[in-house]
């Protein structure tokens, strides 16, 4: 069994990124610029922007954050984005999400300006996504793929189950995977309502688990020798943590682990990737 390190990946790319930014400064070029707007204080939120700042400064980027309080009005924030949108010295920009329920994430994402939509969420990427042209994949299935990449490991041709359906996750997940010069797999895409999930599980060669369901994927459900990505990052409460909480995937990964070629742990398996390929799209969008 291999253990994917997305820690250690994602540091090796985003050195690649610093050395390619600073060849861009040395030739005369624009420092990337990526803003982040978050509202109100959520935990994971405020954690997950934090290490977007952070990774911009590994990476030589600028970076700004504009923070709202919960009480922010959608027609502020759509200003706020459209002031954005045309601002020359922003390359690209994200709306960390969830937003507060008064606010309509879809016409928040809409408002973006695709160019400038390094989440990859705006309708228009996602279309670009799915026929296959160049545009902002979103991060974390792109950042899964590198890692596949990464890791040589065979997708082509291969059965994989896609546990979950969400937007952000599951659905460019399989679009991803099902892409010829990609994953070029054969996919299935399981959910809430899906009856025979824990079969389709058993076949599958390469499992993604992507439901949000704490230690979801048993040793049962997983054939040996498959590939399992776990895409799961519950707050768990944990006395024993400093922070009263630890992160838990949905993959049982004691008992998994043994059974497969290659898994990836959590902490420190797809989250690192997930920021690592934000800062490959804002890279992207300062050279274009
Ligand atoms: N919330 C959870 N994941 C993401 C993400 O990748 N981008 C944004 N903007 N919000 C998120």
């Amino acid at each position: 069994m291999t253990l994917i390190d997305g820690k250690k990946t994602a540091a090796e790319i985003k050195l690649g990124i610093a050395e390619k930014v600073q060849e861009i400064i040395a030739n005369g070029g624009k420092r990337p610029h990526l803003a982040a707007i978050l509202v109100g204080h959520d935990g994971g939120s405020e954690t997950y922007v934090a290490n977007k700042v952070k990774a911009c400064e590994e990476c030589g980027f600028k970076s700004t954050l504009i923070r709202y309080e919960n009480d922010v009005t959608e027609a502020e924030l759509l200003d706020k984005i459209q002031e954005l949108n045309h601002d020359d010295d922003i390359d690209g920009f994200i709306v960390q999400l969830p937003l507060p329920r008064h606010i309509s994430e879809q016409k928040v994402i809409e408002t973006i300006d695709p160019d400038k939509d390094v989440d990859g969420f705006h309708p228009v990427n996602v279309g670009k996504m799915a026929l296959g042209l160049p545009c902002f994949i979103s991060a974390t299935p792109n950042g899964i793929v590198e890692l596949l990449r990464h890791y040589h490991i065979e997708t082509s041709g291969k059965k994989c189950v896609i546990l979950g359906r969400s937007n952000i996750v599951g659905k460019p997940m399989a679009q991803l995977m099902i892409q010829k010069h990609i994953g070029d797999s054969t996919v299935t895409v399981c959910h809430s309502h899906s009856k025979t999930l824990k079969e389709e599980c058993r076949q599958a060669d390469i499992i993604i688990a992507a439901i949000g369901q704490p230690e979801f994927v048993t040793a049962d459900m997983v054939k040996e020798g498959a590939v399992v990505i776990d895409v799961g990052t519950t707050r768990v409460p944990d006395a024993t943590r400093p922070k009263g909480f630890r992160l838990c995937g949905d993959v049982k990964f004691d008992e998994v682990a043994p059974k497969c070629s290659y898994i990836t742990p959590v902490p420190g398996g797809v989250g690192p990737m997930t920021i690592c390929s934000l800062m490959m799209n804002t890279l992207k969008a300062g050279t274009k």
